[in-house]
């Protein structure tokens, strides 16, 4: 474990990285398999393709190739890593955890290694845990991944659900911060009175898989996306308006957004509601990836670094909403 000597401000984010299965798959595809259309599916969610893993592909294969990437990024070595949080709802294996899959292939010999589950706002979460454990002195460096393999939990037949999900990993190296740049500004909540909006019911100890179970597809997600919406909009408000203010900002501070990219429709109704400029400010790339639950937001920042969107030296808001229901947000200088 690296010691560090003197207490850090905060942390900030020194590495970013990413890893897309090749595999593009079109609205298309989906009007061969349920009563749908691309008209539909755009409209009505703004996905236009998203990508999805090769069989004899793992999470833990995503993750460690989207977390190289960002040690490379960030100028380290695997070996420079203290801890890895990955952030996942669709782990390789219940037990053990994904992560250390991940520590092995990447040869992170001297890292702590463990799986967050806060489904879409997993990545939110993750950043608000490393924060803490690198301004404690606890470590410093931690690699926070965000890993979904959606479409090995998702049910082809049910179109409500099977047109709006992909696979993705998205990765940081968060390290130990002196100056004015990193978090700024945090805020994490949890309803889990509506637990039952987003739900993958069966594969826990409350329905252990049973032929039968597995038959009704109760291993996959399941969506009530209508009622589901109306709280994303609030949360995503609500979440954040409380980063901010726990930053001691306002919205015309922000350079770029970050959001869950769920649907375009409720992120334009979001950045409405914040009075911040959708077109100017809010990163999306929704159309050409889906909605990749906790890899949604790295996967979205590496993407803003690779096309030269992100600069240093900008605040940025990332904002989550998820199962849970779970939502958070977090306001950085890059
Ligand atoms: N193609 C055609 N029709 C469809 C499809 C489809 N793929 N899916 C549903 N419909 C139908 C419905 O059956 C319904 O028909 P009916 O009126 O005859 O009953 C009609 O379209 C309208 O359905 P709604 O669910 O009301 O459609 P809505 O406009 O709400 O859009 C959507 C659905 C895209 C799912 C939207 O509700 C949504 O994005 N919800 C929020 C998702 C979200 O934020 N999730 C959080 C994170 S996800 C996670 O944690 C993994």
């Amino acid at each position: 474990m690296n010691q560090v000597t003197e207490q850090p401000k905060t942390s900030r984010i020194i590495g970013i990285g990413g890893s897309l299965p090749s595999n593009i798959v079109d609205n298309h595809y989906f009007e061969k398999i349920v009563d749908t259309s691309d008209e539909w599916i755009r409209e009505r969610s703004g996905i236009i393709q998203r990508r999805f893993v090769d069989d004899d592909k793992l999470n833990s294969d995503l993750s460690a190739e989207s977390g190289m990437n960002a040690i490379k990024n960030a100028g380290l070595t695997p070996e420079d890593i203290d801890v890895i949080i990955l952030a996942t709802c669709t782990p390789d294996r219940l037990i053990p955890s994904c992560s250390v899959s991940v520590q092995d292939k990447i040869g992170a010999v001297n890292a702590a290694a463990f799986d967050l589950n806060a489904a879409c706002s997993g990545f939110v979460y993750g950043l608000i845990t490393a924060n803490a454990m690198i301004v404690s002195g606890q470590s410093k460096y931690i690699l926070l991944i965000g890993t979904e393999l959606l479409t090995r939990v998702t049910n082809f037949k049910d179109r409500s659900t099977c047109v709006l999900f992909g696979d993705a990993s998205g990765a940081v190296v968060l390290g130990p911060s002196f100056d004015s740049r990193g978090l700024l500004g945090q805020y994490m909540g949890s309803d889990g009175s509506l637990l039952d909006l987003i739900t993958m019911p069966c594969g826990g100890t409350e329905l252990p898989p049973t032929p039968q179970r597995l038959k009704e597809n109760l291993n996959c997600i399941q969506m009530k996306g209508n009622e589901t919406y109306k709280h994303a909009v609030t949360r995503l408000v609500d979440s954040s308006v409380r980063a901010l203010a726990s930053a001691n900002m306002n919205a015309d501070d922000i350079d770029l957004v970050f959001p869950h990219q769920a649907n375009t429709r409720i992120l334009q109704s979001v950045a409405k509601r914040l009075k911040i400029s959708y077109e100017d400010k809010f990163f999306i790339n929704l159309p050409h990836v889906g909605n990749t639950s906790a890899a949604s937001i790295p996967v979205a920042i590496n993407e803003a670094l690779e096309t030269g969107r992100l600069q240093p030296g900008m605040t940025i808001l990332l904002v989550a909403f998820g199962g849970g229901l779970t939502f958070g947000g977090a306001v950085l200088q890059y």
